[in-house]
């Protein structure tokens, strides 16, 4: 389990096991967009504010892999205990 904090809507989500940060944020009502929800077409895309993606996308490239300020939301999960979202 990890912490998402939303830096727009000042709202914390838990993200458990089990669960993807795309599928916390439309449960709580958060409409993302998404397409192909395996990691494949970078639609899910967010920026990182704080915190250390834990990266399980094909997309990104190394480089974006390692600067940790996009987050492929339908399939990473976070190195950190939290994770700060632009949104
Ligand atoms: Fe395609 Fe997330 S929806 S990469």
């Amino acid at each position: 389990t990890f912490e998402i904090a939303l830096a727009r809507s000042a709202l914390t989500l838990q993200v458990p096991a089990g669960k993807t940060i795309l599928q916390v944020l439309n449960e709580n009502g958060i409409t993302a967009p998404s397409s192909c929800e395996q990691g494949a077409c970078g639609t899910c895309l967010m920026t990182v504010i704080d915190g250390e993606p834990d990266h399980k996308d094909v997309y990104l490239s190394s480089i974006e892999r390692a600067s940790n300020q996009k987050i492929v939301t339908c399939v990473s999960r976070s190195k950190s205990q939290r994770l700060v979202l632009d949104i």
